[in-house]
């Protein structure tokens, strides 16, 4: 087993995890994973290469080579700067279907192993703490209501001046939510190790807070922030 510390975090849809996962690598210098990427780059690569989201082998093959790069914020899939292509709806969408595909999570489990280099790793998604990093130093499962997390897409695609239904969006969070949930392998839950922070009533910085004070009682490593 490794001895590089990892910081699993895992939860449902725009849960604010990534925003708050990434900000705790960046106080410990920690390098950062997001798993769900690599979900919505193999859904991307499906539909740019016309392999259907059903297409099982095809699809695990598209997972084991993925020809990807990321670079601080940016995210190349051939080249291809796919950062806006991979936070749309229709990508999520997709993304948790083939997630669902048991060969495709096993061709994406060296990638993510991969990302646990010194002097640590902040990991998020569903099944960081019970498949990919079982033993990650410090397990958080981070959540809010599914009406605060609609309100947060919402006001983010606005923002963009991305037209966007609220209704429609919390329709869609909910199936996501259940698709992720009911799945039989590494389906979304809180695991009896995880710590649960819900964030429905607190903001970014509090919960940031939160995740480093506990990686520092779980650890003893202390925090500067
Ligand atoms: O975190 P996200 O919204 O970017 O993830 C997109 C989809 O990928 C999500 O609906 C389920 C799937 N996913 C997963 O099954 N396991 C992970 N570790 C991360 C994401």
């Amino acid at each position: 087993m490794s001895r590089i510390p990892v910081i699993a975090i895992d939860g449902p849809s725009a849960s604010g995890k990534g925003t708050v996962a990434a900000l705790v690598a960046q106080a410990l210098g920690y390098h950062y994973l997001d798993s769900g990427a690599l979900y919505r780059l193999t859904a991307l690569d499906a539909q740019q290469q016309g392999v259907a989201l059903d297409d099982a082998p095809e699809l695990a093959q598209l997972a084991l080579n993925l020809e990807v790069r990321f670079e601080a914020q940016q995210i190349y899939l051939r080249g291809q700067d796919v950062g806006d292509l991979l936070r749309s709806e229709t990508c999520g969408v997709s993304a948790s279907k083939i997630a669902a595909i048991p060969a495709v999570r096993t061709a994406l489990l060296a990638r993510q192993h991969a990302f646990r280099q010194p002097p640590g790793l902040v990991a998020d998604g569903r099944d960081m703490g019970s498949v990919v990093f079982p033993d990650a130093q410090l397990k958080v499962f981070l959540t809010a209501s599914a009406e605060e997390r609609a309100q947060r897409r919402y006001k983010q695609l606005m923002e963009k001046e991305i037209s966007a239904n609220l209704a429609d969006l919390l329709n869609d969070l909910r199936d996501r939510d259940a698709r992720d949930s009911a799945r039989a392998v590494a389906p979304l839950r809180q695991e009896d190790d995880a710590i649960l922070l819900d964030t429905s009533q607190i903001g970014i910085a509090d919960a940031v807070d939160f995740v480093l004070k506990n990686y520092e009682l779980a650890t003893g490593i202390q925090v500067n922030c």
